[in-house]
């Protein structure tokens, strides 16, 4: 039996205004339940969050930009998964004791499991190397991939990625040979969100075979996505990893997965379609 009575969960980062983390968690607490509330916490500085969580018996996080590897040092311990990425998207409160996970990587992972085929044996290519890049990188050798090009902008950000993996190799920015012959090409940079730029990406000579992953999910149909309905690959948006992270970390919270149902799904759609 838990010491504290709890009734806050929450999400802390900066900016919050396009979170649709609160939409979620609120509708799967109501339909399990519980009797908690969800909100937001746009902060500039984190430095007494741990204390803040113990005392206003917060009994859960999530964490996102800009405070998933800086949270670490106020945290009582942390699980495998953020402990190799170094990065903490969930905090869970037992008692005081406060323990970080990632469930990026599991997120992402429930999107690589949609795709009908995907070819172990081939190349992944991976795009980006920012702070949502690695943990696309573990999923995707934990998927079973045993070589990953990483190409980014600044290549030195790649270099420096791949350093810490056997299996992964830094390339040159939208280096076509790797490209057009990947098993699945995966867009871990903001490119194609709304108010960036788009991925100047063309698929048109990729092997029919290559599936395609964008990660980023606002809007749902980036132009990454639009060029693979084009030429007629299979994809996934970065809607699955939204709602598997967050499936993930309820998970963690109440021992419940809860269910991604039509009605959520398509309250979420119409929400990104507004914005
Ligand atoms: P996040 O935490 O969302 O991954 P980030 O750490 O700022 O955000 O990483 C953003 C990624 O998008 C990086 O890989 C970045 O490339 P650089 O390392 O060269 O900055 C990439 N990115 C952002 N704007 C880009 C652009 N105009 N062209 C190519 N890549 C871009």
């Amino acid at each position: 039996m838990s010491k504290y009575k709890y009734s806050t969960l929450g999400i802390l980062g900066n900016p919050l205004k396009q979170s649709m983390s609160p939409e979620v968690h609120n509708y799967w607490l109501s339909k399990n339940h519980i009797k908690y509330n969800y909100c937001k916490f746009e902060i500039d500085k984190i430095k007494d969050i741990g204390c803040a969580i113990r005392k206003l018996k917060i009994k859960g996080l999530n964490v996102t930009i800009p405070f998933k590897k800086e949270i670490i040092k106020y945290l009582d311990d942390v699980d495998s998964n953020a402990l190799k990425l170094q990065a903490v998207n969930t905090i869970d409160n037992k008692n005081g004791a406060l323990r970080g996970y990632n469930t990026d990587i599991k997120g992402f992972t429930i999107g690589l499991n949609s795709f009908k085929s995907l070819n172990k044996k081939k190349h992944a290519v991976v795009l980006g190397a920012g702070g949502a890049s690695e943990a696309v990188i573990q999923s995707l050798l934990d998927y079973g991939i045993k070589e990953i090009f990483l190409m980014n902008r600044t290549k030195t950000k790649a270099e420096k990625l791949a350093e810490k993996y056997r299996q992964v190799d830094a390339k040159n920015w939208i280096n076509k040979d790797y490209i057009n012959e990947a098993g699945i090409i995966v867009n871990s940079t903001c490119l194609g969100m709304i108010g960036y730029p788009t991925l100047p990406l063309s698929l048109k000579h990729t092997t029919k075979n290559t599936k395609v992953y964008d990660i980023v999910y606002n809007p749902q149909e980036t132009t990454f996505i639009k060029e693979a309905k084009i030429n007629k690959l299979e994809y996934t948006t970065g809607l699955s990893m939204f709602f598997g992270q967050a499936q993930e970390s309820f998970k963690i919270w109440f021992k419940i997965r809860p269910v991604i149902d039509n009605y959520i799904t398509s309250k979420i759609k119409k929400k990104l379609k507004r914005k």
